[in-house]
């Protein structure tokens, strides 16, 4: 009965991604699958380039396809469930996002921290930290950046000291070369991700095109929208792209992607969409792996896997990946501190923020699709409580180069290498370190180090008197 019923639905997902194929814009012939985990760059990463990605939004009259029901999404800082699921789920999801996994859990054998939680806290499960993490690399003779052996990420924790991981040389293992490209990447928030998972395509891409082009003023943004693979659908399908949107290289679209990466490259357990355990610098840690890798391992059998999907889980056979993924799709939007953002000074400096050009990048509304739109490759459809909603993130979710390029390149190829997502700055009053290397410890020197395509607004707020600067300050500390 089980396995009739799985084929139904899996016949049912068939249809589905058939009935969506006619959408597809296709960008390319592109035959190849695409590359996998983020933490990697490959030469595969220019062929996402020219990765096909589905229409989104219905065909309708206006460009943004928005019904009249379209309503606010949600704001809290209070564990409380937008309304996807119901509270007791969601309480259930988020005890999984903060449970502290150890080494007969999978934990390592390389890893950054124990929980998601640990990470994506402050003020409550979801939202953000003051940790960081270390990414590094080189550039090659043409001048492409090349990860550190293994992967750019560098992890900081281990369950066995042979095994641990640190920016290139490391004498004793033979790895002799530098690795002088290196980051720092700050924590992000994750309280509202389900809307902007929600966003159609077209959406980012719209917003891309409307950014100016002026070259009389210098008044040159151009955010680039880049298309990244779903690793949820099965890799013989996975020509199917969507525009990244998320991590400070917007790595990735949809979030069951990015747990499942999360759950290998943080905490170091493999999961149905990456079933191979990470390499210490690009050495085995076979030998320190308490759990050794297994690719073959079943997902619980007590619950369904979902349709169409890997049914093999590694070390996750309880699926936790799948609970982070309706944990972060159900919480609320971060709210802003009504109390400051009703002061005069902080009304005019929305009013100013957005007349000196801020608004261009950090764009202050988004809209999520339609109820029952399907997005992610055909593998989600937008429920009700996520459908229809405006969203303020002050972001556009786009790569901009303003100066401030960490010369890693996840999986937009070559040309992201000295781009950044532009930070929503939505709950960035929690943020105590800013930017993506959290080097900037004020927002005055946040503001400063927007350069290139973001001078002439950075000029703009600089040429203001010191009042109006202060009222843009007390903007974004109402955010
Ligand atoms: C060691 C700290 C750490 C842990 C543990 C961690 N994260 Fe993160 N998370 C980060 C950092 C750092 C980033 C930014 C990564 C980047 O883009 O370079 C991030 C980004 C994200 C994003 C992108 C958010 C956005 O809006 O762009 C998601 C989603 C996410 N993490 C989910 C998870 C989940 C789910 C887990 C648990 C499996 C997890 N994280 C565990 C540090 C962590
Ligand atoms: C051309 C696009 C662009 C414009 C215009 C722009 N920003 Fe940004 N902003 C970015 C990008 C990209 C980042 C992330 C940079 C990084 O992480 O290195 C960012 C980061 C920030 C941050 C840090 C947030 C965090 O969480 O770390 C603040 C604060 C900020 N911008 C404020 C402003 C203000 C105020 C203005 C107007 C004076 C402005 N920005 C104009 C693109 C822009």
């Amino acid at each position: 009965m089980r396995s009739l019923k799985t084929s139904i639905i899996g016949a049912f997902v068939l249809l589905f991604l058939v009935a969506t194929v006619p959408n597809r814009v296709a960008v390319s012939q592109k035959t190849k699958p695409a590359t996998g985990q983020a933490n990697v760059a490959s030469t595969d990463d220019e062929e996402l380039v020219r990765c096909p990605i589905d229409v989104e939004v219905p065909p309708c009259d206006t460009p943004i396809c928005v019904d009249p029901a379209l309503e606010e999404a949600p704001t809290a800082f209070d564990d409380t469930t937008n309304g996807l699921v119901k509270q007791p789920q969601h309480d259930l999801d988020r005890e999984t996002f903060e449970e502290r996994d150890t080494i007969k859990d999978g934990l390592g054998p390389v890893y950054n921290a124990q929980a998601c939680a640990e990470c994506h806290q402050n003020p409550v499960s979801g939202s953000v930290s003051q940790i960081n993490e270390l990414r590094a690399g080189h550039q090659d003779v043409f001048g492409n950046f090349v990860d550190a052996p293994g992967g750019s990420l560098i992890n900081d924790r281990t369950i066995d000291p042979k095994i641990q991981e640190r920016v290139p040389p490391l004498f004793s293992a033979m790895i002799k070369e530098d690795e002088p490209v290196r980051t720092f990447r700050t924590s992000l928030n994750l309280l509202g991700d389900g809307f902007v998972e929600a966003v159609p395509n077209e959406f980012l891409l719209d917003i891309a095109a409307q950014q100016p082009h002026d070259a009389v003023s210098g008044f040159l943004v151009h955010g680039q929208a880049i298309p990244v693979p779903i690793e949820e659908l099965p890799p013989d399908s996975r020509r199917i792209c969507r525009i990244g949107r998320f991590g400070h290289k917007d790595q990735h679209a949809s979030l069951l992607s990015f747990s499942g990466d999360a759950y290998l490259n943080e905490m170091g357990i493999t999961n149905r969409l990456f079933l191979m355990e990470n390499s210490s610098l690009g050495r085995s840690t076979a030998a320190f792996d308490p759990i050794p890798n297994d690719s073959t391992l079943p997902c619980d059998p007590t619950t369904d896997p979902p349709p169409g999907q890997n049914t093999f889980c590694g070390e996750d056979p309880e699926r936790d990946i799948d609970a982070f993924t309706q944990f972060m799709r159900a919480t609320k939007a971060p709210a802003r501190d009504e109390d400051i953002a009703r002061t005069d000074e902080a009304v005019k400096g929305d009013e100013l923020f957005h007349a000196i050009g801020c608004a261009v990048c950090h764009v202050d509304t988004l809209v999520t699709a339609r109820e029952g739109v399907v997005i992610n490759g055909g593998t989600f459809k937008v429920p009700g409580a996520l459908a229809n909603k405006i969203i303020h993130p002050f972001g556009d979710f786009l790569l901009h180069d303003i100066g401030t390029g960490d010369g890693i390149v996840q999986n937009g190829g070559q040309k992201t290498r000295l781009k950044v997502r532009t930070a929503p700055l939505w709950g960035v009053r929690t943020h105590t370190r800013l930017m993506h290397d959290g080097l900037s410890l004020t927002f005055i020197e946040a503001i400063k180090r927007h350069d290139v395509e973001a001078k002439v607004v950075r000029d703009n707020f600089f040429n203001l008197d010191p009042d109006q600067q202060r009222y843009v300050i007390t903007f974004l500390e109402s955010l």
